[in-house]
């Protein structure tokens, strides 16, 4: 009998059965935050068309599809899509791309493209080819979304904080206890150092999308749980307000 050899990347750590988040309510708990953040950053355009890369779970997707958003998702862990699938097989407003639709997909047809905590799963060098792919799927007046961006430095209070707060108010401290061992016992601790684990400051950032031609603006508030991380709104012309003629959520 051979033993598992266990993830090798982060893809496969995350099809896998990962305790990052430790049970459902926790799941559900982070996602109805990731929607309302979400709704916040897409208020003032109107019906927009969002891509969601390296989307996860993606429970937040409805709630977006609901609130007039049609919605593409999109992540490169073959088990997450076969999930998004099954989920979502038929609902109106939301569209699981492929492995082979996202390499097909070419042109300005996005108002929104969201990479919400996925740049440190990702190696830096890898991460500037994305944003030129991902830049050119927006349509005019659109926004790339670079969130919950890990920056430098430990960071080991606000990813508590992050975790067990809402723990403690949602009635599930004592699992999110039990899967922070977990977690720290997984491969997810070894991966940081065999896959990596990139992390990015405010001006690298800017610089990075100062080198693809783009403007990019740090918003006031991370999506999600975690205050210390940050999000941007890159794009091609001053960023935060939506353009005369551009969509706004219904
Ligand atoms: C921490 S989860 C974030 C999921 C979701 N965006 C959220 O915020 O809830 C990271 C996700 O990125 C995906 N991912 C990792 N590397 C990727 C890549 N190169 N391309 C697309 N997705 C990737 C993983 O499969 C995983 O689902």
């Amino acid at each position: 009998m051979t033993s598992n050899p266990g993830p090798k990347t982060w893809t496969e750590f995350f099809a896998g059965d990962h305790a990052i988040y430790v049970n459902a309510r926790h799941l559900q708990v982070h996602y109805e935050r990731q929607a309302r953040d979400l709704l916040r950053l897409l208020a003032g355009r109107v019906r927009p068309r969002l891509l969601d890369f390296g989307c996860g779970d993606a429970l937040a997707a409805p709630d977006l599809a609901a609130a007039g958003a049609k919605v593409w998702l999109y992540d490169a862990a073959p088990g997450v899509r076969e999930r998004l699938s099954r989920r979502y097989v038929g609902t109106p407003g939301i569209v699981v791309l492929g492995e082979g639709d996202w390499e097909a997909l070419r042109g300005g047809d996005f108002d929104v493209v969201l990479v919400n905590s996925v740049l440190q799963y990702l190696e830096r060098a890898g991460t500037e080819a994305l944003v030129v792919r991902l830049a050119g799927l927006l349509a005019p007046g659109g926004e790339l979304v670079l969130a919950d961006v890990v920056p430098p430095g430990f960071g080991l209070v606000a990813d508590l904080r992050a975790l067990l707060v809402p723990a403690a108010r949602h009635g599930y401290l004592g699992p999110a206890l039990l899967g922070l061992g977990r977690t720290f016992f997984s491969a997810y601790r070894g991966l940081r150092h065999t896959a990596g684990f990139s992390t990015w400051s405010e001006p690298e950032v800017r610089e990075l999308a100062r080198r693809h031609g783009l403007q990019a603006e740090r918003l006031p508030f991370n999506v999600g749980f975690n205050t210390r991380r940050m999000t941007f709104r890159l794009g091609a012309g001053p960023v935060g307000t939506a353009p005369a003629g551009t969509r706004t959520l219904s």
